[in-house]
């Protein structure tokens, strides 16, 4: 189905210059009078009075002071982002740019929230699209009318919702060209707000803007801690349903389980922060396998790495490795409980003034130990550290920051992210892993197409850490008799 506003016009003569004509007629061409009268009016007025403000209303405004207490005197402007084209006149599904989100619990296309300087600090404006215009068809004849695309919020609404006084957005480009003083942009997300302002800003000054919203992100208050916790929730109910699905999965492939873990997000009204990874066999040593199209066999193992993202945003990641037909063989589980036992000195190292780098070398000395220990690296333990050497088993760091993106608070500085000192609020997963590809000739043949990670979901607390994901079970024992009792 085309949208009104990508007619084809139908020309008495066929001719393209009385397509042209028409084309410029607007969003009346081929429309009779009566009609075009009928459409504008008997409508009934829709408008919502009894909204109360989103539940981080409070958050977004102290994190919106936060930024003006940075950029003193600065115009700042966050976009959303716009749709991006998928395929013709398809798009991809939109979602806000995570600089938008965190400033204002908005997420809706082509907004844009603008700080604008005042002699106190700064005074907020959201900009949107407004509700459609019935009197000149725009509503039902414009591509991104109300009929074609659903009911938006009116600016009133908005308001209401997000406290921030909202304005048309379509007045932006014009009044960001003739506004004078020093402003900065987020870069990446809009074209045309940033073609407002091309001479006016520079790439260096809107990244140290990107950059404060990424370090700004580090430590999460109480509301997204909590939403973090629904997002895991929400993937520890995925994995069970995979448990229960297995033996389907055994019978086509491993998208029968990407399928099922979707499901269980969608049905309950929610999304997947990144690809899930249903890595059957030895798909397991990829460690971004995504194609998800391979066999599920028993006698090998699962590594399932996804997370459920909450329409805030958030998202939870999560990695369980399990036995297919729900028993790990003796090297799967000697392999097995070596990551698990990195994973739990990795887990011990996360508290409040330990280095972020802690927990990866923790988790790195085990494995090392291990890996020596059964004759697959030469010693001492203390040379194949130094020199790296475990790393062609390990591959990846022991872990990252969590929130609105997965690999979140990306563009942190080094100083405050990795050679920064962890703080009570921060979350972050702890992820060892150990991978046997199945070329590899310096292992045992039996070693090779073994993968196995396990990551769980911490935030930092005042005394320790938190396991936000501890539902899900761990040990071997444990995910055995997990498995056993979920598929009953
Ligand atoms: N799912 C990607 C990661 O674990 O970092
Ligand atoms: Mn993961
Ligand atoms: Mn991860």
């Amino acid at each position: 189905m085309q949208d009104g506003g990508q007619q084809v016009p139908s020309t008495e003569d066929g001719s393209e210059e009385e397509a042209i004509k028409q084309r410029k007629n607007g969003l009346y061409r081929n429309v009779s009078d009566e009609l075009a009268e009928s459409m504008r009016t008997g409508w009934a007025d829709t408008e919502l009075h009894d909204l109360k403000p989103i539940p981080q209303a409070a958050e977004t405004a102290a994190r919106r002071a936060g930024l003006s207490a940075a950029f003193p005197g600065e115009r700042l402007v966050i976009p959303a982002g716009n749709l991006k084209v998928r395929s013709n006149d398809t798009d991809y599904p939109f979602r806000s740019s995570v600089e938008y989100a965190y400033l204002t619990g908005d997420q809706t296309q082509d907004g844009v929230l603008v700080l604008e300087p005042t002699a106190s600090g700064h005074e907020a404006t959201v900009y949107l699209l407004p509700r459609s215009n019935r009197e000149n068809g725009e509503f039902w004849l414009d591509g991104q009318g109300e009929l074609w695309v659903g009911r938006r919020n009116s600016l009133t609404e908005s308001e209401k919702l997000l406290g921030i006084p909202a304005k048309d957005v379509r007045e932006l480009p014009d009044a960001l060209r003739e506004a004078s003083g020093p402003v900065r942009v987020v870069r990446g997300y809009d074209a045309g707000i940033e073609a407002a302002l091309t001479d006016k800003v520079t790439g260096e000054r809107d990244e140290e803007l990107r950059v404060f919203l990424s370090e700004a992100r580090l430590v999460k208050d109480a509301f997204e801690i909590a939403e973090l916790q629904k997002a895991v929730d929400a993937t520890a109910r995925g994995f069970e349903d995979v448990v229960k699905v297995l033996d389907k999965a055994q019978a086509t492939s491993e998208r029968y389980i990407e399928g099922t873990f979707f499901l269980r997000a969608r049905v309950e009204g929610n999304d997947i922060g990144y690809g899930s990874i249903c890595a059957a066999g030895p798909h397991a040593t990829t460690l971004h396998w995504v194609r998800n199209d391979g066999p599920v066999r028993a006698g090998e193992l699962l590594l399932l790495d996804a997370g459920v993202e909450t329409h805030t945003l958030y998202t939870a990641d999560v990695t369980r490795t399990l036995p297919i037909d729900g028993t790990f063989t003796a090297l799967q589980r000697k392999i097995y409980d070596a990551v698990y036992e990195a994973q739990e000195a990795g887990i011990a190292a996360v508290r409040p003034g330990a280095k972020y780098a802690d927990f990866h070398e923790a988790a790195q000395r085990v494995l090392a130990t291990r890996l020596v220990e059964w004759g697959l690296l030469e010693g001492p333990v203390g040379r194949v550290l130094e020199l790296g050497l475990q790393r062609r088993f390990t591959l990846h760091g022991t872990g990252h920051m969590l929130g609105l993106d997965v690999h979140d608070c990306a563009v942190a500085r080094t100083e405050t992210y990795k050679d920064g000192v962890l703080e009570p609020g921060m979350c972050l997963t702890v992820e060892p892993g150990l991978y046997f590809q199945a070329d590899d000739l310096t292992v045992p043949e039996e070693y090779r197409g073994i993968g196995v990670r396990i990551e769980d979901d911490l935030v930092v607390t005042e005394d320790g850490n938190r396991n936000l994901s501890a539902a899900l079970p761990r040990t071997s024992d444990e995910v055995e008799a997990w498995m056993a009792r979920v598929q009953g």
